[in-house]
């Protein structure tokens, strides 16, 4: 039974699963059926917090009696149960936490949230806004178990730090361990690993990155030039408000590790949302031209555009493709109403150009002054059939997600 949950999980291992070979050297993990999640409750929980470098719990509502949610809840703690497997040489404890049975630990621990996991490292409680799957969630703890502090010792790391351009990066030059650095590496705990810190001690990395002794660099998303913190030394704080200040970049990718996050951190009730596949031709130039726009921009609190490539979530590509009316082939950029996937979007289909870099941000002004909006259709008798002006194709029923009868049992 348990296998074959597991053989769903992941399309990779359904391939396996049917077409099974003799070679070694690729083999997917499957469940071996060892009970690893632990069953937290008020007697072991202070125990499971000393004796694991992370302890990871899952914030869980009653074991519900439909069946089909029983095999969801499965399904969940499944998950789990392989990334526990997969991680077993890690001094990682993974565990469920009922939130009506286990009230009082889930107080205790101040978990709030049910259906989200939470890990505990050392005295900070991190949350996981992503994707539960086993991959996405292998990779989140790996990143929790490093320090949250890399250092930059020489010119090829250096390379390295340069090319990543989709995350946010700050980055300080200090005297050595017994320095400010103290502050900034105490600042960078409460932000691991959604945000990255770096450091140096080289004076030549600091001279290539312009770096004062003591300053500290914020590098949003695809920017060119990074923006000094102000004042020198700076203390945690210093660092902790600037970083909650500007974290919310003019142009983010959307990604598994923290995807409710991002989607919770809405504008006013809406996204700007642009879909883009960075491996096609149409796609790299539109976002080429979508990082112009959001360099033009940066210095606009209001503006934040949230970009999805495709490529990245597999299993969420038809549903977006079907809520939003959408041919995800081709680059595409719309305002979602995050109440109610109510969305409308620019039209791109009749030229073979895609849009100037004006174009683009005559259309976000409107979109940001409300002359672009999901609402003004709506009023239309009944609603239903009426296409939107930025919708190329009308031949779909409804335009209104909530028309979609998704019943799921
Ligand atoms: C989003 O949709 C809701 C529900 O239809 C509506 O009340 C709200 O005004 C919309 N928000 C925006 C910003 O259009």
């Amino acid at each position: 039974m348990h296998q074959i949950w597991l053989s769903l999980l992941s399309g990779l291992c359904l391939r396996l699963f049917f077409f099974c070979c003799a070679e070694e050297g690729l083999e997917f993990p499957n469940f071996d059926g060892k009970d690893r999640v632990l069953d937290v409750n008020e007697r072991n929980y202070k125990k499971a917090l000393k004796r694991y470098d992370l302890l990871c719990l899952f914030y869980h509502e009653p074991l519900p009696a439909n069946k089909g949610l029983q095999k969801r809840f499965q399904m969940t703690e499944l998950v789990l149960e392989l990334t526990a497997q997969v991680l077993e040489n890690k001094d990682i404890g993974f565990g469920m936490v009922d939130s009506q049975k286990d009230a009082k630990v889930a107080r205790k621990l101040g978990l709030e949230e049910v259906g989200s996991l939470y890990v505990f490292k050392d005295d900070r409680v991190i949350e996981f806004d992503g994707e539960l799957s086993a991959d996405t969630l292998v990779e989140f703890l790996l990143d929790v178990l490093e320090d949250p502090v890399e250092m930059l010792n020489n010119a090829m790391e250096l390379r390295a730090f340069e090319r990543m351009e989709e995350d946010i990066r700050l980055i300080g030059y200090f005297k050595g361990e017994d320095s400010y650095y103290k502050a900034f590496q105490e600042a960078s705990e409460r932000f691991q690993p959604y945000i990255k810190f770096f450091a140096t001690f080289d004076k030549s990395v600091a001279k290539h990155l312009s770096l004062k002794m003591n300053e500290v660099n914020f590098y949003e998303p695809f920017m060119e030039e990074p923006a000094i913190l102000p004042g020198r030394p700076l203390s945690e704080m210093d660092i902790v408000e600037f970083v909650n200040q500007h974290r919310r970049a003019t142009l983010r990718k959307l990604r598994a590790e923290n995807m409710f996050e991002t989607w919770e951190d809405d504008m006013d009730g809406i996204h700007i949302v642009a879909f883009a596949e960075e491996e096609d031709p149409d796609g790299y130039e539109f976002l080429e031209i979508l990082k112009d726009v959001a360099r033009d921009n940066t210095n606009n609190p209001e503006l934040s555009i949230v970009w999805i490539d495709p490529d990245d979530f597999p299993l969420l590509t038809t549903y977006w493709e079907k809520t939003f009316k959408l041919d995800l082939f081709r680059p595409q950029i719309g305002v979602v109403n995050v109440t109610d996937a109510d969305s409308v979007w620019l039209d791109m289909s009749n030229d073979e150009d895609l849009p100037t870099p004006e174009e683009l941000e005559d259309w976000i002004e409107d979109v940001l002054s409300g002359r672009v909006n999901t609402e003004d259709d709506d009023e239309s008798a009944d609603d239903q059939d009426s296409p939107d002006s930025y919708v190329p194709e009308d031949s779909y029923e409804s335009h209104d997600p909530d028309e979609e009868d998704d019943s799921d049992d």
